[in-house]
């Protein structure tokens, strides 16, 4: 269940999650799309990719993980001996939920001769039914290291998969998940930013619609559309994917403008991930007070989706993502 922040006040919470960590001698990882606070205490923030390297090496005894359950449980799935506690279970992905592992399932026994690659953003159940799990930022590596004549299903992101197919001229099976967030942006008020900003390039993450990718000067992961910021030249960026991302930018490098790209009615608060922003700090503080909400999964099925997950680590071995803010 997860705890609910009462009677917090008067409490420093930033001073107090600080002793709770050397006590608990745990490790704060936190995803790019976190409130700036949690960003700004966290041992490390990075991309889906990173922070489940950094769950499989950490030698903590707790994993604090500030993102959504996904991500949670592939701390547990990588680092079994750990606690790993989640500030809010209810921090789920409109990807995972698109996905039923029984519907995945017959869809796989409808293509045997397909292997199942599947992005990350996906529940336990569905990585133990999958071959190689990918993020965004290790996708492209491993497609590539995959023979074209191999058959693929790939689930559940539709627009990830989509661009995938067109960038390598593969035919992939799509399953019809979308994410909430990236789906919310609009063709229409892009270009008319655009149109104000001609020369600020568009970095986007693909999880956009192609009427969005396609429009982008750089597709990528939070990390690669962080690392290529940095590398551009021009003082304007524009960022399509959650605006959270923007809080590094903006601590790199002090000089520059990022644009968040816009939604359907041009202001909407619509490319703020809902499930993301359930975590706080309070609830952040009391998980690591409680060692609750924790992650737990059953042994077998930890095993099966450790599989695919593995797979995913090492066919990914030598891409490289940015994320480590240099605390140990
Ligand atoms: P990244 O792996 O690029 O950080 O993406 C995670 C995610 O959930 C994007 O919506
Ligand atoms: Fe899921 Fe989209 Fe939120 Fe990422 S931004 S966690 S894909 S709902």
């Amino acid at each position: 269940m997860t705890a609910q922040p009462t009677n917090l006040s008067g409490l420093d919470l930033r001073a107090e999650i600080d002793r709770l960590r050397k006590e608990r001698k745990a490790v704060i990882l936190a995803h790019y799309y976190q409130k700036p606070e949690i960003q700004d205490l966290a041992d490390f923030v990075g991309d889906s990719l990173e922070l489940s390297r950094k769950a499989a090496a950490t030698d903590a005894e707790v994993i604090a993980f500030c993102g959504v359950k996904f991500m949670a449980e592939t701390a547990k799935i990588l680092s079994p001996e750990k606690i790993v506690v989640l500030p809010d279970l209810d921090a789920g992905c409109s990807l995972e939920d698109s996905c039923p592992p029984d519907q995945f399932a017959a869809f796989r026994a409808q293509h045997p001769d397909h292997i199942a690659l599947t992005y990350i953003n996906c529940s336990t159940e569905v990585k133990a039914l999958s071959d190689v799990i990918v993020t965004s930022s290790s996708a492209e590596t491993i497609l590539a290291k995959i023979p074209p004549e191999q058959k693929i299903i790939f689930g559940p992101d539709r627009h990830l998969g989509g661009y995938l197919n067109r960038k390598f001229g593969r035919d992939m099976l799509l399953w019809p998940g979308v994410c909430i967030v990236h789906e919310a942006f609009s063709e229409t008020e892009l270009l008319k930013l655009k149109a104000q900003h001609p020369d600020a390039p568009i970095a986007a993450h693909p999880e956009c619609p192609a009427h969005i990718v396609d429009h982008a000067d750089y597709v990528g992961s939070t990390s690669g559309i962080l690392n290529y910021a940095k590398a551009t030249d021009g003082d304007t960026l524009i960022v399509a994917t959650e605006p959270h991302i923007i809080h590094q930018m903006e601590l790199a490098m002090p000089g520059k403008t990022f644009i968040g790209a816009p939604g359907a009615d041009g202001n909407c608060n619509c490319n703020i991930c809902p499930y993301m922003a359930l975590n706080t700090l309070e609830k952040l503080y009391l998980a690591l007070r409680d060692l609750t909400p924790r992650i737990e999964i059953e042994e077998g099925l930890r095993l099966e989706a450790k599989k695919s997950l593995d797979a995913m680590l090492a066919m990914a071995s030598g891409t490289v993502g940015q994320g480590d803010l240099g605390r140990p």
